[in-house]
């Protein structure tokens, strides 16, 4: 906890912080590949390159980030969260941020710019066709070489683990997103007005992961499951996939 963690909301879970638009909650810790993406941001940043973080709530990557040295621009679709994760940060980390609202998978960003993105626990709030979208625009927007870190939600975490046995038997008949969960609303404790909550879920697993990225044209450099930064956590909270684009060719 930094002196600046008095801005977040206040949380009734331990370890993780709610956010303001009923999408979920950000973690307090890092996951392996996202700690991972905060460690080789802060490389690139040392040769000037920009990173992104999108889906970045209050921030737990970019401020692990911005602490390696990286420059980040964080985007978010909640403009409260950028508000806050601003206030968070230590004025000598300040000149290296730039933060940008946006919706996946609308939002744009110029070709060719980015070092490395993060996309951490937002993709699973899209359907099938926005996640292959996103992910082949995010192609777009990497530089020759540059490195995608994706991480999301499992079929195994959330109040969505009761389909968990579903999940397993639609991925072995070979369905493309055997996790989705079109009633979510039903999910939702008793008298819960599902107003604004999420109509549905997308929880992914390392291999849609890594056949998303590879249709884009990516290489895989690594897809696996993740545990939770929680001290719940039992190991495959998260999947993930490090991914990396063609250097250019001379
Ligand atoms: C579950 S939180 C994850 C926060 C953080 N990246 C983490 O790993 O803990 C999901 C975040 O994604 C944002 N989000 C949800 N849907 C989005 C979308 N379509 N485009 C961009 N951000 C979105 C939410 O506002 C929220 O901040």
């Amino acid at each position: 906890m930094s002196k600046h963690d008095n801005l977040l909301p206040e949380s009734p879970v331990e370890g993780l912080i709610p956010t303001l638009n009923k999408t979920g909650w950000m973690t307090e810790g890092l996951d392996d590949y996202s700690q991972d993406f905060a460690v080789y941001a802060g490389s690139v940043g040392q040769q000037g390159h920009e990173v992104l973080d999108i889906g970045c709530a209050y921030g737990v990557a970019t401020l692990a980030a911005l602490t390696e040295g990286a420059r980040v621009c964080a985007s978010d679709i909640e403009p409260r969260h950028l508000e806050i994760l601003r206030q968070r940060v230590p004025p000598e980390y300040q000149a290296r941020l730039r933060t940008v609202p946006g919706a996946l998978p609308g939002v744009d960003f110029e070709h060719g710019h980015f070092a490395a993105i993060l996309a951490a626990r937002v993709l699973h709030f899209l359907d099938g066709p926005d996640i292959e979208q996103t992910v082949a625009k995010m192609h777009n927007w990497l530089m020759p070489g540059g490195r995608l870190y994706l991480v999301a939600d499992t079929p195994y975490v959330g109040p969505w683990y009761t389909y968990a046995d579903r999940y397993e038997r639609r991925k072995a008949a070979g369905e493309l997103w055997p996790g989705k969960v079109d009633d979510y609303a039903a999910l939702l404790p008793a008298g819960t007005d599902p107003s604004g909550h999420p109509a549905f879920i997308n929880p992914l697993d390392p291999d849609i992961l890594a056949r998303v990225c590879t249709a884009a044209g990516f290489s895989i450099l690594s897809a696996a499951f993740l545990s939770g930064a929680t001290k719940h956590a039992k190991g495959r909270e998260h999947a993930g996939v490090i991914a990396v684009k063609a250097p250019e060719t001379h």
